[in-house]
This record gives structure tokens, C-alpha cells and sequence, in this order.
């Protein structure tokens, strides 16, 4: 399913010499880390210190990786995590929601605001769908919602999530919860003004 060939459609040519790769954690080599930890501290320089020693994660570690290389090197890569989230309504009782948690979306510094971004959250959605799970989701800062939102995304009005820090503790996040229709029409996401990520972002 993840042959990884050929990028995606309808983007510019900047997009023609990227290598797209979709990999399950434990398949992707070990040699591949440092590279990939070298493009998430430049992409993210105020957590830079978490990826020195060549780590590739910050709160849970992904379950699959969708990276873009252009002559070998890494220069945009997101982490997926599928799991279930809790939807609390005011009244009655909690609904699952099986989702894929995105994380750890970065583009080389060298080359935003040339699409990298917005076909690289393609290609997560798209492997969402060929996974069959339900809904993409992610938390952002308010700086970057409107990227998502360009590429399609819904922040899901007035809903906070309650999740667990870097540093292990458990927070309501008000921050912008945001969704993303795979294999279900987003009308089905279940009602609730609080999310339980019962887990650390990826
Ligand atoms: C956020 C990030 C992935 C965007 O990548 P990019 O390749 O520059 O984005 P693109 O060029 O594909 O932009 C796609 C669209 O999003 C918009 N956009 C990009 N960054 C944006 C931002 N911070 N706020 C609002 N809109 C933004 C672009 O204007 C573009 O819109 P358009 O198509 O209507 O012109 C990149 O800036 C990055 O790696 N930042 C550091 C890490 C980070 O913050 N990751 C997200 C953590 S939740």
C-alpha cells in the first residue's frame, strides 16, 4: 500500500523531485534518525534541545512516518499515531473515536511557503484513508491554524482537549483542535466540548 512513489498531484513543480516515503516505525532504518532529527530542530529551534541526541520524537513516538526528500535529504516530514479519543458530552456517556494524531509536522526552514506543507498534509490524509481510519486529528498553536485550515482542516469549535504533557502531566488544552475527514464524512464526528487524548501528541 505505501510503495511511496511519485508526489502528489496538483502541486507546482518544485513538488517533481520529491521522493514521498510512508514508513512503519519499525521499519524505518536507524541511520535514517539523525537526518530526520536535524530537519525537526531546525524546523522547531525553540525545542531543538529534544531532538540533539538524534531522536525523532518528542511525546509519543509516531506509529508511521510520511517524509518528502529531495536528493536524499529529509525536507518535510509528519508524524502519525492512530488511536482512540474520548468525545465528552455534558450529558451522557463518553463516544470513541478512532483517529490518526498528527504530530511532529515540519518543512525545512530553506524552502516554507512553497507547498511543502500543504502536500505533505495531503499525503497524511491520504494515508489515513488508505488505513481506513476514520479522522485525521491534531493540536496546533493559534499561529499555525490557518495552515491547517488552508489545507482543508476544521478546528473544532469550543472543544478543549485534555491530554498529557511533555513533561507527563495531565492539562486541558485550549489550543485549536483540528480535524480531518479519511474513511468518515466529518458529520460524523461525535458531539462534545471536551476531547480525552488519553496520551502524549505525537
Ligand atoms: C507550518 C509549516 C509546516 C508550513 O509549511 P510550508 O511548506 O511553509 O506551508 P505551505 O507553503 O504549504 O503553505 C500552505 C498554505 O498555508 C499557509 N500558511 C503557511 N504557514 C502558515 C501559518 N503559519 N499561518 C497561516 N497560514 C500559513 C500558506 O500561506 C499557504 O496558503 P495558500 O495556499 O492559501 O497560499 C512550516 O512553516 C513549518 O515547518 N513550521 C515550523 C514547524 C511548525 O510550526 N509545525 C506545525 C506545528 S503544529
Amino acid at each position: 500500500m505505501f510503495d511511496g512513489s511519485g508526489p502528489p498531484t496538483g502541486y507546482g513543480h518544485d513538488m517533481d523531485d520529491l521522493t514521498w516515503s510512508v514508513s512503519w516505525e519499525t521499519e524505518l532504518d536507524d541511520a535514517e534518525h539523525p537526518a530526520l532529527a536535524g530537519l525537526l530542530a531546525r524546523a522547531y529551534p525553540h525545542e531543538a534541545h529534544r531532538f540533539g541526541a538524534g531522536w525523532t520524537w518528542t511525546g509519543a513516538r509516531p506509529e508511521l512516518r510520511v517524509v518528502a526528500r529531495r536528493t536524499g535529504v529529509p525536507v518535510a516530514h509528519a508524524g502519525i499515531i492512530r488511536r482512540f479519543l474520548r468525545a465528552l458530552p455534558d450529558e451522557g456517556p463518553a463516544r470513541e473515536v478512532l483517529v490518526g494524531d498528527v504530530g511532529l509536522v515540519a518543512v525545512d526552514p530553506d524552502q516554507h511557503g512553497r507547498g511543502l506543507g500543504r502536500a505533505l498534509l495531503a499525503r497524511v490524509v491520504e494515508t489515513l484513508v488508505g488505513l481506513d481510519t476514520p479522522f485525521g486529528f491534531l493540536t496546533c498553536g493559534p499561529d499555525v491554524e490557518g495552515f491547517y485550515r488552508a489545507a482543508g482542516w476544521t478546528r473544532l469549535d469550543d472543544v478543549a482537549v485534555r491530554t498529557i504533557t511533555l513533561d507527563h502531566r495531565g492539562v486541558t488544552d485550549h489550543d485549536p483542535a483540528m480535524v480531518h475527514a479519511a474513511g468518515r464524512p466529518l458529520a460524523d464526528w461525535p458531539a462534545g466540548r471536551t476531547v480525552a487524548r488519553d496520551g502524549q501528541m505525537p
